[in-house]
């Protein structure tokens, strides 16, 4: 079941903010004003450089931060108002994976502990149906039963991601938050995690919210994309639309700098300068410092989103050179 939109996960007008603390005398704001949607049975990626604010929005969606304005509707119903009891159906619908596994298994539990130990928290079937699920679990993910008794650092990398991927799939969630999942692995085992992904995705009817700095990753996998760059989203739509016709000058800039295999035609390996600071984000556009487009107004005055592809398609993009 969905809400009355036929969302699964719909984030509206997002504020998340780090509070001044030590030397630091200014607030932070890491998300500001974010509205992304997430349908069934889709892979929504999320990408932007180091420091735009994604892992910062992922945290709140599942609610390891606080929000500090905004609202995350699950299957359209706000998670604020949510009672205990359908906030742990939620919790139990949306998992998560992260960037390094070695940190988020813990190296005291061996993989068979992993897996029982979300079964047990959501009191999830029988003592011995919690096995059969969990060794499900392994078999849907491509691992051995014989590595239940293993424990994280006896696995290889890949194969400690696929036990987090297993773990975040016990529970029959609807949705998996997977932030930077395969960042720190070699590009082959990374080949194999998309795969099982999209795998994932198709046999199961799961979303996603896959979580990548990379966007030659994110082209592999993704059925929709937002950019994001200094909290905010500059632009949002289909992976189609986007990659194939990007429309805002940040997307085309981090097309260009995709490493190609032919070394005669190098790409620039990342966006020409460094991002402003989140502690002093710029006025106007948020990539006004950064943009070989930018026109007169763009220091003065921030562009409301618009959408960048015909009717029908929703494709949006910030950026004045779609609003003249
Ligand atoms: N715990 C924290 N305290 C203060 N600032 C933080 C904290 N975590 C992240 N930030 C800041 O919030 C901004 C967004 O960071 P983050 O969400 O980690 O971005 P990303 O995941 O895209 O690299 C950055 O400016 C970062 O320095
Ligand atoms: S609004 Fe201006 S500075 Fe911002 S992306 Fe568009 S052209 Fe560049
Ligand atoms: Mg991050």
């Amino acid at each position: 079941m969905t809400g009355a939109t036929g969302q699964l996960l719909s984030v509206r007008h997002l504020v998340v903010r780090y509070d001044a603390s030590g030397s630091r005398r200014q607030s932070l704001t890491a998300v500001r004003n974010v509205s992304l949607d997430i349908a069934p049975g889709r892979i929504q990626a999320l990408v932007g450089e180091s420091g735009s604010g994604k892992t910062s929005l992922a945290r709140a969606i599942l609610r390891l931060l606080p929000i500090a304005s905004g609202q995350v509707l699950f299957r359209g119903q706000d998670m604020a108002t949510m009672d205990r009891r359908q906030l742990r159906t939620t919790r139990r619908s949306i998992q998560a994976v992260f960037q390094d596994p070695l940190a988020s298994l813990s190296p005291r539990r061996n993989v068979m502990q992993a897996l029982l130990e979300p079964l047990d928290h959501f009191r999830i079937g029988l003592a011995a149906e919690r096995e059969q699920r969990a060794l499900g679990a392994l078999e849907t993910v491509g691992l051995d039963a014989g590595l239940r008794h293993r424990y994280p650092h006896e696995l290889s990398g890949g194969q400690r991601q696929r036990v987090s991927l297993a773990r975040a799939l016990v529970t029959e969630p609807d949705l998996i938050i997977a932030d930077e999942p395969v960042s720190s692995l070699d590009v082959p085992v990374q080949a194999r995690i998309i795969e099982l992904i999209r795998e994932l995705r198709d046999r199961l009817g799961l979303s996603f919210l896959f979580v990548s700095h990379d966007l030659s990753v994110v082209r592999r996998l993704a059925d929709d994309v937002a950019v994001m760059y200094l909290g905010q989203l500059v632009e949002t739509g289909p992976a189609a639309n986007l990659l194939g016709q990007p429309a805002h000058p940040y997307t085309r800039c981090l097309l260009a700098s995709i490493p190609v295999p032919d070394p005669d035609h190098a790409p620039p390996s990342v966006v020409a300068g460094e991002a402003p600071s989140a502690l002093t984000p710029p006025g106007g556009c948020v990539f006004h410092m950064r943009c070989p487009e930018r026109i007169a107004r763009c220091a003065a005055e921030m562009p409301e989103e618009t959408r960048a592809s015909a009717p029908g398609t929703d494709h949006r993009v910030r950026c004045h050179l779609w609003n003249r």
